[in-house]
């Protein structure tokens, strides 16, 4: 049996393991954590839930039970990941606080460098490889800063969070969904007073509209209407849906000039109304500094007692001696690295289908005995990249993507989307084999 190595234990890593051990191959995990569960672990904070469903978000082969929110919380999403790892007995393939430092192809082996325990060099061997860790795995640090009374976005210390907002003024920089989901936390906490500043508005959605769960737009017909008919059409739903109870409050809020798409648009129950009954100022600054008693903005100098940071994340794959994600045949293969494949590199809504596909499609392809070409595979990123404002952005072709990998996976040709998936919703085991 073949060995392979996976980089990573969060949603891609999880999925990459349990179907290298479907197709017979030795997974061995290398991650840099103590635990599993990766962005659920170490970028959660208090009150974070899924944007998206427990219908959207799961691997084909095991669904949320019933109990378990629509939305289901960072708690929730680690319980339903723990699971799955006992269930098909993963844990024993980790090791844990193993952080990859390069890799090296020699004589057809991976051969990858990592720091055990922040200490010890060592090196693993394998045929294959598999790297799964992540697209948010440094936060930005794009701002100046002054060591003072200020909170940086390090959200494995934000338990406490709570003790340190109460009576104090809070500056959230970002409006990002961490953003929004701090200024709203603070308030909540019994913050004196909440500003958030930002640099480009953003569409706020709640999740439900007078009760009803606004997850039906994830259905087919909805993303082929944004994919299709521009975005207006979406700007429009999102308008009605969205700030129809606000509307006498619109003058207070600035909407983005373009149409709806997925960096525009934050998911968020109770934003708003925050911002109509004045617990939050909306400030339209970008900030510059942050100083010893509060931030220096575009605007002027504000003072505060805490500041949360929350400008975004940057992925760090560095161990590959590559700056960026590069681009990829099918969102997988890298065209000169045999043997090797990426799993969880495209942004989705459903991202544990996504990933629990490609790590399928990819275990078959390592199996098959005729590899594409580099001229292949470049030809095909070459037609896939056409007219794609971020080649990793699958948002809206996000059923046609997995449709894609689904029929690779099961050798097949015809179209599997009967009309009815077009108007309910897509579960969890919609592309199981
Ligand atoms: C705060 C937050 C909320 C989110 N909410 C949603 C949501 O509601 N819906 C949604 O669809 N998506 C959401 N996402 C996107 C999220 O990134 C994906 O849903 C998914 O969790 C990504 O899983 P992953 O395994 O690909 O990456 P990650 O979860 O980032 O896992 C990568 C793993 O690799 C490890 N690793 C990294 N570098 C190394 C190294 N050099 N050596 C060893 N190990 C390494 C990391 O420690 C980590 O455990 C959210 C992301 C964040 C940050
Ligand atoms: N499930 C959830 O509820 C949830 C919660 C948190 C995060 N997430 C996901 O996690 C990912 C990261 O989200 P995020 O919110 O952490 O990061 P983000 O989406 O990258 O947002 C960061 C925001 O900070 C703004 N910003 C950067 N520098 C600034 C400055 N100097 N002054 C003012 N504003 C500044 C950016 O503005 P510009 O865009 O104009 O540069 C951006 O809007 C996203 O995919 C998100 O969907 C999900």
């Amino acid at each position: 049996m073949d060995s392979v190595i996976i980089i990573g234990f969060g949603v891609s890593g999880i999925a990459s393991c349990r179907w290298a051990l479907h197709f017979g191959f030795i997974p061995i995990v290398l991650e840099t954590e103590t635990t599993f569960g990766g962005c659920w672990l170490n970028k959660t904070y208090p009150g974070l839930k899924l944007q998206t469903t427990r219908y959207n978000y799961a691997f084909s082969d095991m669904e949320f039970t019933d109990s378990v929110s629509i939305y289901p919380t960072a708690g929730e999403v680690l319980n339903y990941l723990e699971k799955y790892i006992i269930t098909y007995d993963l844990n024993k393939y980790v090791q844990y606080n193993s952080k990859v430092t390069h890799i090296n192809y020699v004589d057809n082996m991976w051969h990858i460098s990592y720091l055990l325990n922040n200490k010890k060099l060592d090196t693993k061997i394998a045929k294959y490889l598999i790297i799964c860790s992540g697209f948010y795995t440094n936060t930005k640090n794009s701002i100046k800063k002054y060591v003072g009374h200020y909170y940086a976005t390090d959200f494995k210390s934000l338990d406490h969070l709570k003790t340190v907002v109460i009576d104090k003024s809070v500056s959230v920089i970002g409006n990002g969904s961490t953003g929004i989901d701090m200024a709203c936390f603070s308030v909540k906490n019994g913050a004196k007073t909440c500003r958030i500043f930002y640099k480009s508005p953003r569409f706020v959605v709640p999740r439900y509209f007078y009760g009803l769960s606004l997850h039906f737009l994830t259905m087919r017909i909805f993303l082929f209407i944004g994919k299709y008919i521009s975005g207006f059409f979406c700007r429009l739903i999102i308008l009605i849906l969205g700030y129809v109870p606000y509307f006498s409050y619109l003058n207070k809020i600035k909407l983005p000039p373009e149409n709806v798409n997925r960096y525009n648009i934050v998911i968020n129950d109770d934003f708003y109304n925050l911002v109509i009954e004045n617990h939050i100022d909306y400030i339209n600054e970008n900030v510059l500094e942050i100083l010893n008693n509060g931030v220096r903005t575009t605007g002027g100098i504000y003072n505060s007692d805490v500041v949360i940071e929350c400008v975004g994340y940057k992925n760090d794959i560095s161990f590959l001696n590559l700056d960026n994600i590069p681009k990829l045949y099918k969102h997988i293969l890298y065209p000169t690295m045999e043997n090797m494949g990426f799993v969880g590199y495209c942004t989705s809504f459903n991202w544990c289908m996504v990933s629990d596909l490609q790590a399928r499609w990819l275990f078959q392809y390592f199996k098959r005995k005729e590899k594409l070409s580099i001229y292949e595979i470049n030809q095909w990123i070459g037609k896939y990249n056409i007219n794609n404002k971020d080649y990793h952005d699958i948002a809206y072709s996000v059923y046609d993507y997995c449709d894609d990998l689904y029929l690779d996976i099961i050798n097949s040709k015809h179209h599997i989307a009967p009309l009815s998936t077009y108007y309910s919703i897509v579960k969890y085991n919609t592309w199981r084999t």
